[in-house]
């Protein structure tokens, strides 16, 4: 029986309540989510329960159970105190998938600092504009990623500290640079946890858009509530299941799902840190006897693409229900892990600022494969015309999706960003910015996204970053930066460039220029591809028209390219 039961009763009558009252918390109570995901399932009589086995390269193994979390996180929390940082201040976690970087997400919170995750992969330039923005206070890191925050620390008078969390003592630190080991420092049996309330801020996680600087999503503690009780209902987690979440907690999916929904609910879940092969993942499942499993679109097409052979190879008979996020589930992919696993990948659709899942197929709902199916309980989710923000009631006709903004976990501003924050709002409807259908049975079927972000492999990127970039290579005059079809990743980046006088096009070029950006940008956002131009389609105000490269890639029809004059 799964935990949700019937849809339609669920429905009915729904009110965000039966997760406060699973959760013990009322309104005005304190609500601290590094408690709730390891002192309370402590309390609860699971503090030998593992919370964690994590697997890093060559197989090495380290467990963690619920009484280890609660543990470690006050040391890292009693640590962050004892260093002087205040409640609210940010503090950023720069790391691999190690252990230290979900439990010190838990320690941050529970001495009510503000956790701000960033992918590890990023380069200094990504880097720093988001601490900037954040003006951070401090930043917990490894030894590996120590040089990309030296090369833009004297540009950073807020952070005062970086904490090493691997530090071997072969290097002198520098100033500011402070060794920290969660396994070796005497452990904290009592932390007094800071009493957030609902609405205190918790988490702040960037996100990319079309034009500007990437926007910091500002959380509070009270998200809990949703992402306990979709955790519950969507992944259907139970106790006796062993939960592998494939995300990594730089991005949203890798807290709210990855650390938060399963730990308040008291379920074990697997981490592996190493990098993605069909082998090494079938591997895990096997051998940590995975039962469920969220994963990425990109990730399951790379698997069909490993082919069926491979699975045969493995007992995968663990897995008792599947998941997915980040971009559209093609329906070819749905029905091939139906066949290859027993069990289909539910599509889930939400984003960063949503913070929980909102349109979802739920265990034992009929599956349309391409479908996002329905929305969560609770959730008033609509068509809106794009011209006149009006309901479209017609069914099948598509329209930018709108969502009554009154969940929990809904974001609560962009940092520093109040403006921005309140365009993405319309006659009360919070408009994601993504298209949509819904069918006569009520089904939502995702169209496209509405902006010119790029959405490669489930990982968002901005085309204004990437053009602003390529500026500064020595060699690029102009730039303009369009998503380009894909099999496995949906669309990679591709830049079109021209060159300032004295450079020549050559292939040599543009893996230099790839790799400037790759290491100042990340790997997500390096261009797969770049086209050398003579000159950029432009209007006559002299800006570049990104859609008409875009049309180009897409073998599209470009249309009237007079209704793109100085068009937004
Ligand atoms: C954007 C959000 C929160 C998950 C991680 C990504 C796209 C997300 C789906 C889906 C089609 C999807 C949307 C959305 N997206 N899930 N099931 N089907 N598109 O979070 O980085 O904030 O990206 O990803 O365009 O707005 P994110």
């Amino acid at each position: 029986m799964s935990n949700i039961g019937s849809y339609e009763e669920r429905n009915k009558n729904f009110d965000w309540s039966i997760a406060e009252k699973e959760l013990n918390y009322k309104n005005g109570d304190v609500i601290n989510i590094g408690w709730y995901c390891s002192d309370r399932i402590c309390e609860m009589g699971k503090a030998n329960k593992l919370a964690l086995v994590w697997e890093g390269l060559g197989g090495i193994e380290k467990k963690y159970t619920f009484n280890d979390i609660r543990l470690k996180s006050n040391t890292i929390a009693a640590f962050l105190k004892n260093l002087g940082i205040k409640n609210e201040e940010r503090v950023c976690l720069f790391m691999d998938k190690m252990p230290e970087l979900y439990i010190g997400f838990l320690g941050i919170l529970k001495m009510g600092a503000i956790a701000q995750p960033l992918f590890s992969a990023f380069g200094d330039e990504s880097l720093h504009v988001r601490l900037d923005n954040a003006q951070t206070t401090a930043i917990i890191t490894q030894r590996k990623h120590v040089s990309k925050v030296r090369k833009i620390v004297d540009r950073m008078p807020y952070l005062k500290h970086i904490v090493i969390v691997d530090y071997d003592g072969k290097k002198p630190l520098r100033e500011r640079e402070i060794s920290f080991s969660m396994d070796e420092a005497k452990q904290v049996e009592n932390f007094d946890i800071f009493p957030t309330k609902a609405e205190s801020p918790s988490v702040l996680h960037y996100t990319s858009g079309t034009t500007g600087q990437p926007k910091g999503v500002k959380h509070v503690h009270y998200s809990l509530i949703s992402q306990y009780l979709t955790t519950k209902w969507v992944l259907d987690l139970q106790e006796d299941d062993i939960y592998w979440c494939t995300a990594d907690p730089g991005w949203v999916t890798g807290t709210s799902y990855g650390i938060i929904g399963p730990w308040s609910l008291g379920i074990t879940q697997c981490v592996l840190d190493t990098g993605f092969s069909a082998e090494s993942w079938y591997k895990f499942i096997e051998k940590r006897k995975i039962t469920m499993w969220y994963s990425a679109p990109t990730a399951i097409r790379s698997l069909m693409k490993a082919g069926n052979e491979i699975i045969k190879q493995h007992d995968l008979s663990s897995l008792r229900h599947l998941a997915s996020v980040g971009e559209p589930l093609n329906a070819e992919a749905v029905i091939w892990s139906e066949k290859v696993f027993g069990k289909a990948f539910l599509d889930t659709y939400w984003q960063t600022e949503t913070g929980s899942i909102m349109l979802t197929n739920f265990p034992g709902m009929k599956i349309k494969p391409g479908s996002m199916a329905k929305p969560f309980p609770g959730i008033t989710a609509t068509i809106l015309d794009p011209d006149t923000y009006k309901e479209i009631m017609e069914p099948n006709k598509p329209g930018l999706i709108g969502f009554r903004p009154d969940w929990p976990a809904m974001m609560r501003t962009y940092w520093r960003n109040e403006e921005t924050y309140n365009k993405k709002f319309v006659n009360g409807w919070y408009i994601p910015g993504d298209r949509s259908t819904i069918d006569a049975d009520g089904y939502f079927w995702f169209v496209g996204r509405d902006d010119d972000v790029i959405n490669t492999g489930g990982h968002l990127v901005s085309p204004f970053e990437v053009e602003s970039a390529l500026l500064e290579h020595e060699s690029v005059a102009e730039s303009a930066v369009v998503a380009k079809p894909d099999e496995v990743n949906m669309e990679v980046v591709k830049a079109f460039v021209t060159l300032k006088p004295g450079y020549e096009a050559s292939d040599d070029l543009e893996l230099q220029i790839m790799n400037f950006i790759r290491k100042k940008l990340s790997p997500l956002a390096m261009p797969q591809e770049i086209e050398y131009m003579k000159t950029l389609p432009k209007t006559r105000s002299g800006k570049i028209m990104r859609r008409v490269l875009h049309a180009k890639e897409w073998g599209e029809e470009i249309g009237d390219t007079s209704t793109l004059e100085d068009d937004e």
